[in-house]
């Protein structure tokens, strides 16, 4: 006999059944410990509501306390034959349990406790993407206090433009930081919302208290109109991938600032030898080999967000069996993305500055603006001043020490800047610990 929950008899084509079951028991490892909360909550509101008799409801919060807890050490296993976590943790409950077990998918559907599964899964992911950004916004900031007073010539288009310093370029990284953040507490807010009770995507008509899951799963609030909750599935999931691929654009610049700033014709800093590999054949060579996967890994990123954006475009409302697919890209980036943050933020952490390399960057020309508005401050316009500055290239008639100090203006505002991003950075800082504390507590409301 089969065990599929919707099995009436009929024999399935065992080539067909694999097909569509795909690497669902595999991947659906990554949500039975959300399925697991999300089904105590269920379970009490049904409860509350007299669906479950007091001790019923005992019993399948014990279990679902082991599933949870089997789920998060990545221990319980989803036979083939059972499809996916949502049927392999019923069975479980009715093996255990008998009626009570069976009892638990009263008023709902796989398409909602998928969803639901799915929805406090990248919550805590979002969130954790929040802790390890407030992390490397850390790194950047303390680095940039540590070597920042390292002046160099910073270039457009690769040619020297105007001074600037390490304490500019990594704080342009922990504002960089903070920005994200900001977008990473908004996408927060939006992911914050509770689909369960959805069912299939039309309701039931039984009584659910939808704002009692709410409540026990610490949702900000509760999605309405069912139709709309389904047809959010996936566009969450992007909503995250987006945020995912932000920061991949972060780290993406970082990288190759990073393999830029200490190639040995800049090499303004370096990288601590233990992040660096050497080449088979040439021995001299120690490769910034974690910057360039890093920068490749931000490739992978955005092929997760466009996998998963080519996977919903284009369907109609309601639930469709392509949705299925929408797990794994998510899983594959949040992966990727977490294992980056963690690793960029060490590599910052290492950098050292190379002070003579950076000072011979800093040429006569590099200090032609600063030489014009010298001019336009004393009074000539600032166009005469610009061609009078170039004239003095020209001449070679630039004196760089008497314009040394006009970049103490700029280093001013950099700390100025700094001291503010500090404190953005407590702040937003103090919103994520809030976040993390409240998803934390979720257990312990779920099972005492
Ligand atoms: N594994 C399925 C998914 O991720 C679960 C939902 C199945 N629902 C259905 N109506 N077949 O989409």
């Amino acid at each position: 006999m089969s065990k599929r929950l919707w099995d009436k008899g009929q024999s399935v084509n065992a080539q067909v059944h694999q097909f569509t079951v795909g690497n669902d028991p595999e991947i659906d490892r990554g949500i039975v410990y959300w399925d697991a909360l999300a089904s105590a909550a269920h379970a009490i509101m049904l409860s509350e509501t007299g669906m479950l008799t007091t001790e019923e409801k005992v019993g399948l919060l014990d279990e679902l306390k082991i599933i949870s807890d089997a789920g998060l050490k990545d221990e319980f296993d989803i036979p083939e034959e059972l499809e996916d976590s949502h049927s392999a943790i019923e069975a479980k409950l009715t093996e255990v349990l008998g009626e009570a077990g069976k009892k638990i998918h009263t008023g709902r559907s796989r398409n909602d406790q998928v969803l639901v599964a799915m929805r406090l899964y990248l919550r805590s992911a979002c969130a954790e993407l929040l802790q390890q950004l407030s992390e490397i916004a850390m790194a950047f900031r303390m680095k940039g206090e540590e070597i920042g007073h390292v002046q160099f010539a910073g270039q457009t288009h690769f040619q020297p433009a105007m001074p600037t310093s390490i304490k500019v370029w990594l704080g342009a990284f922990f504002e960089h930081s903070l920005h994200l953040m900001k977008s990473g507490l908004s996408c927060y807010e939006l992911l914050n919302q509770n689909p369960l009770g959805a069912a299939s995507g039309f309701g039931v008509p039984i009584e659910l208290r939808r704002g009692r899951t709410t409540e026990l799963l610490n949702f900000g609030a509760t999605q309405r109109n069912p139709i709309f909750v389904q047809n959010s599935r996936g566009r969450e999931e992007l909503r995250l991938l987006e945020f995912i691929c932000e920061i991949g654009g972060m780290l993406e610049k970082f990288s190759w600032d990073g393999i830029v700033y200490s190639a040995s014709e800049f090499q303004y800093i370096c990288i601590p030898e233990d992040f660096t590999t050497g080449s088979s054949i040439m021995p001299q060579k120690r490769n910034p080999d974690v910057l360039e996967l890093m920068r490749a890994r931000v490739g992978k990123l955005r092929g997760a967000r466009a996998e998963l954006e080519a996977i919903i475009a284009k369907l109609p409302s309601h639930y469709h069996r392509d949705l299925q697919y929408t797990k794994e890209p998510v899983f594959r980036a949040v992966q990727n993305v977490s294992e980056m943050l963690a690793v960029a933020s060490k590599v910052v952490a290492g950098i050292t500055a190379n002070s003579d390399k950076a000072a011979n960057s800093l040429t006569p020309e590099v200090y032609a603006t600063y030489d014009t508005f010298k001019r336009a401050k004393e009074g000539v316009p600032f166009r005469t001043a610009y061609k009078e500055t170039a004239e003095a290239i020209a001449s070679d008639a630039i004196d760089v020490s008497s314009l040394q100090s006009e970049f103490d203006s700029i280093a001013q505002e950099t700390d100025n800047e700094y001291a503010k991003a500090a404190h953005e950075h407590a702040e937003l800082t103090g919103r994520v610990v809030l976040l993390q504390r409240e998803l934390a507590a979720i257990p312990t409301k779920l099972f005492g």
